[in-house]
């Protein structure tokens, strides 16, 4: 979660104060240090803003969502692009995402492999398997190339250009080593595990948790309003955006 966290505080710190030269030169200490102490704030002439990012800072746990999805079912990308992501952006402070990527898809063991079969075909494998890859190298840092492919008419084409999108100094044959490797079967077979442990056990895709919960109700809630749902769930102080909110979008299922 923190680097995402960060660069969206760098970003905000920098709009607000223009991100002039004088700010970058005027100090000795990393932008990730700005915030530490007045002090530090009013020589690296943050101050105001520092005070202002204190206020919105968390004072409860963050709500947990789960997202258990598959790579091209139009439900599932609808919600990733059209909800959890906006959402995400505006209410990070306030929440944690996992992305399950798997769904109804199924697993064989074959000598110590696992073979998986999926909803949508081989092409969905492959989408599955490159997301599952990204998350174990890039954590949370693979949300926007996921978001990226997920947004493009092509998933697992638009792969590789969203990944040099983000990741331009990255290697992408390292992600492909995974993908093709005991590594991606590896991390696939704890996404299925993870997935048929469910409880209540999934019966379609998207299915969401909050907090490890999940419900018909909640389930409702989160499709219809994800980012109302994290803001009223949130016990500690709701942050400005949560009294600003999101427009409400439409969905569909994929039944298993
Ligand atoms: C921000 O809060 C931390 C602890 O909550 C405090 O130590 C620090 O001085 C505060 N920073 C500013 C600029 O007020
Ligand atoms: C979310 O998960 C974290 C880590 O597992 C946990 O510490 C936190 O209490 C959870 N949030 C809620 C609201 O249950």
């Amino acid at each position: 979660m923190l680097g995402f966290k960060v660069s969206v505080l760098l970003f905000a710190v920098c709009s607000l104060s223009k991100c002039s030269g004088r700010f970058l030169n005027s100090c000795n200490y990393p932008p990730s240090k700005w915030c530490d102490s007045r002090d530090i704030a009013a020589e690296c002439g943050v101050l105001e803003q520092c005070i202002k990012f204190n206020v919105t800072k968390p004072t409860a746990a963050p709500v947990n969502v789960s997202l258990y999805y598959e790579s091209l079912c139009p439900g599932c990308r609808q919600f990733l692009v059209m909800q959890l992501v906006p959402t995400l952006i505006m209410l990070q402070d306030i929440m944690d995402v996992d992305l399950v990527p798997y769904g109804n898809a199924q697993e064989k063991e074959d000598q110590g492999k696992y073979i998986f079969t999926c909803q949508h075909g081989e092409v969905e494998c492959l989408g599955n398997m490159i997301e599952t890859c990204l998350l174990n190298m890039l954590g949370i840092n693979a949300i926007p190339v996921i978001f990226c492919m997920e947004s493009g008419a092509d998933v697992v084409k638009a792969a590789q250009p969203c990944f040099g999108v983000y990741f331009p100094d990255k290697n992408w044959d390292s992600v492909m080593k995974c993908v093709n490797g005991d590594e991606g079967n590896k991390l696939m077979h704890q996404n299925a595990v993870k997935t048929s442990g469910l409880k209540p056990p999934h019966q379609y895709v998207p299915w969401i948790t909050i907090n490890g919960e999940h419900s018909d109700a909640l389930q409702d809630k989160a499709m219809s309003s994800l980012f109302n749902l994290v803001c009223s769930l949130y016990k500690g102080d709701k942050p400005p955006a949560c009294g600003v909110g999101l427009k409400k979008k439409t969905n569909s299922y994929c039944m298993k």
